[in-house]
């Protein structure tokens, strides 16, 4: 499917089966960046399928590691990357493409800042409205210099072998900034700490944990010493919770489904949804197994309950800021939602609170923006419609579980962005229809 491909979205009766989530983009990501750090040969079972972390593979290469994807697998892809060792990556002879992906750039910056040559990370026309003065002020704050436009890719990143460790307050939570100041840590002279007000998802910590890096968590602070080498090593990737939530919210909107997620991350950061979801009424019950290494991992089974309203409010953001769009889109089945301080979502793939409210309108919700969220309420049965993904695969992933509960059928545009994330999406949909 190409990315700016229509789909076509019929209603559905309800949804039965039983779905393994490719594999978690969040982790694939680091596991990647680190294997590229360390000394040795990692490999990788359950890589994630996305385009996102296909471009953190192709931006690796591009700066000396070895990347071989050995095959594909029902749980992802199985990759084998020869680690350059502690500050033995390369300089590019060309632009690195970071693609759709903001976790690429801005944790990519965060190791590069430590290699003493010049580099440039740009993206596709989304990444390059997206803010990184978040990750240029405490990057140069640790001794690197970063050119942008005005605060927007393309980063022109001059690193140098000297960074020198900080003690960093974000003003926003995010794991990506956190992670990018982390890994720059990493290769600094002393103590980097990252204090955050509201605890992100904290799978950096656990990922450098797997690669035998000390880090240190202390209430909200995590620190890390400068200068510790990682092992190679060999890893499983667990299934991704926020692709695994497109089947929770379409089994917890229509009457009669029922979906088993099996081999799923059940990281206590990530897991949001469940409590959202069941706040909203539906029934979930989660069974942990053995583990992907450092990362929990387990069985969920989701079931229809009658819907009733809910709140998110800002402290609950971060855990489930990549589920709001279809935690939206379950609000337009029944009960309501009302989400605040939440006004990152404007600045992700696509300004997510203006793109939702214009594409559940067309389809016939009732539903308010705000300036840092939105209010849906579920009281009247979508009709369908046209709408528009702005190459957002959250977005087109959202519209589409939205339609199945809709009387009438609903085209979606640029479906094909759903690729960023979950290429298997639509197929997976049409497996699950009963
Ligand atoms: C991610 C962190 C979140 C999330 C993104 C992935 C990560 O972004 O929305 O999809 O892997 O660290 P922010 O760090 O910008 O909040």
């Amino acid at each position: 499917m190409s990315s700016s491909q229509s789909v076509i979205v019929q209603p559905a009766r309800c949804v039965r089966g039983q779905v393994r989530p490719p594999g978690d983009k969040s982790i694939s990501h680091r596991y990647a960046l680190l294997a590229a750090l360390a000394d040795g040969v990692t490999t990788i079972r359950g890589y994630s399928t996305g385009a996102d972390c296909a471009s953190t593979l192709s931006c690796l290469r591009a700066v000396g590691a070895g990347i071989t994807q050995i095959g594909a697998e029902s749980t992802g892809l199985h990759v084998r990357i020869e680690g350059r060792g502690l500050r033995g990556l390369t300089p590019p002879s060309g632009t690195l493409d970071a693609g759709n992906s903001g976790s690429t750039m801005r944790m990519l910056a965060g190791i590069l800042v430590a290699h003493p040559f010049s580099s440039t990370i740009t993206g596709d026309s989304s990444l390059r409205r997206r803010p990184m003065r978040r990750i240029i002020q405490p990057l140069e704050r640790m001794g690197a210099a970063i050119d942008s436009l005005e605060g927007r890719p393309p980063l022109t990143i001059h690193g140098t072998s000297a960074l020198q460790p900080i003690e960093f307050a974000p003003d926003v939570p995010s794991a990506q900034v956190k992670s990018a100041v982390l890994f720059a840590g990493l290769h600094a002279q002393g103590v980097t700490t990252v204090e955050e007000t509201i605890q992100t998802r904290d799978h950096t910590e656990r990922a450098l944990a797997t690669f035998g890096v000390e880090v240190r968590t202390a209430g909200r602070a995590v620190s890390i010493t400068g200068g510790q080498r990682l092992r190679a090593q060999t890893l499983d990737v667990p299934g991704d919770i926020s692709s695994a939530a497109f089947w929770m919210v379409a089994a917890a909107a229509l009457p009669g489904s029922e979906v088993v997620i099996t081999g799923v991350g059940l990281n206590p950061t990530r897991i949001g949804i469940i409590e959202i979801l069941r706040r909203m009424g539906a029934e979930i019950q989660v069974e942990a197994s053995a583990g992907a290494g450092t990362e929990p991992t387990g069985t969920i089974t989701v079931r229809h309950r009658t819907l009733v309203p809910a709140r998110v409010t800002a402290d609950e953001v971060p855990g489930v800021i990549d589920e709001l769009p279809v935690l939206g889109a379950l609000a337009t089945q029944g009960g309501e939602l009302h989400v605040s301080g939440a006004q990152e979502l404007r600045v992700k793939e696509s300004d997510r609170i203006s793109a939702l409210a214009d594409g559940f309108r067309r389809m016939g919700a009732d539903i308010d923006e705000a300036a840092d969220g939105f209010s849906i309420r579920g009281h009247r049965r979508l009709h369908g419609g046209d709408v528009d993904a702005r190459h957002d695969h959250r977005l087109a992933m959202a519209f589409a579980i939205a339609a199945l509960g809709a009387s009438g059928p609903t085209t979606v545009r640029d479906a094909g962005a759903a690729a960023v994330s979950y290429p298997e999406f639509f197929t997976v949909l049409d497996s699950l229809r009963a």
